[in-house]
């Protein structure tokens, strides 16, 4: 019986978070080295329309009809098969890995919808476009996440480094120069939803302030974009220190992600910051090849749960 399968890559912003819920641009890359996969088979002796589900890392196991239709896992297959005109699920099994951490920044959600709308419209005789598994995959981020800017599904969809500004086409950006990110994870989960929400509350409060701030972050993605087109990679590291600033100014960063950014940093990286919503989850540091090593055993003594050297830009 064939097994429909397909993987979708974690993800980091490297700048911009937050601020790109509010117009302004981010740059966010796929992470490789971490992935989600979801397997779909058909179910032969089903009864027609059961959808077993197995996602074994959240310790669900179930069916498509017991889960509230706007549970993630159901609202992905269920747009999935609207977005196909299907009437009538042919009886299968859809089981979901992942390696992503969650709640981490990492864009595990996303993750799991792409991979999701992959093999299971695989599945059901059809192939999505890209658009389309972008689009659909945004409509459950509004699950995960309230009011999401978009980036995650773009970046997770597209495997590829994006300069985003919500709402506007993908704009994939041209790695010059290939450099390295060193990842540390605090192991604290922290949902975007609610930390997202209180900068919302905050922006409301001294709107001014907050404009500044998302302005100026805006302006470092910019500088980002030309340095990282320009394959001139040293200047990301002093970007990536300001990007931290303002993250702390946002009320996102906490001790724990600012003392591994601080570690980072004194043990030779060339800048550092947290990455994606923040309260927890991970944070990154740029570093030579050479660096990448001593960074992350520091991190590690530091407390980072885990750690993950990436390359961004290799083909
Ligand atoms: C989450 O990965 C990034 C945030 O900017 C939220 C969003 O863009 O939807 C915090």
């Amino acid at each position: 019986m064939p097994a429909y399968s397909a993987s979708a890559p974690g993800k980091i912003i490297l700048f911009g978070e937050h601020a790109v819920v509010y117009g302004r641009p981010a740059i966010a890359v796929p992470v490789l080295d971490v992935s989600a996969k979801a397997i779909v088979t058909a179910d032969p002796r089903g009864t027609p329309g059961r959808v077993n589900i197995q996602a074994p890392d959240i310790k669900l196991e179930t069916t498509l009809d017991n889960l509230p239709a706007d549970h993630p896992l159901a609202a992905v297959i269920i747009n999935a098969a609207s977005a196909l005109r299907i009437d009538h699920i042919p009886a299968c099994n859809i089981r979901v890995t992942s390696s992503i951490p969650v709640a981490a920044g990492m864009g595990s959600g996303a993750a799991v919808s792409v991979a999701i709308l992959r093999a299971f419209s695989a599945f059901l005789g059809h192939t999505l476009s890209d658009n389309q598994v972008c689009d659909l995959a945004y409509e459950v981020e509004k699950i995960h996440h309230g009011t999401p800017s978009g980036i995650d599904n773009t970046v997770i969809t597209y495997a590829k480094p994006v300069y985003f500004v919500k709402a506007e086409p993908i704009d994939i950006l041209q790695v010059n120069r290939p450099f390295t990110i060193v990842i540390g994870d605090t192991g604290i989960q922290s949902p975007t939803a609610i930390v997202v929400s209180d900068v919302r509350k905050g922006w409301e409060k001294a709107m001014d302030k907050y404009e500044e701030l998302f302005d100026a972050a805006g302006r470092i993605a910019s500088s980002a974009r030309q340095a990282i087109e320009n394959g001139s990679t040293e200047s990301l590291g002093p970007l990536m220190d300001a990007n931290h600033d303002l993250l702390r100014q946002l009320g996102v960063s906490c001790p724990e992600l600012d003392a591994l950014v601080e570690i980072a940093c004194s043990a030779g990286a060339e800048g550092a910051k947290l990455s994606g919503g923040g309260r927890g989850g991970n944070m990154i540091a740029l570093v030579t090849p050479e660096q990448a090593g001593n960074v992350a055993i520091a991190l590690e003594k530091a407390g980072a749960v885990r750690t993950i050297v990436t390359e961004v830009g290799v083909p």
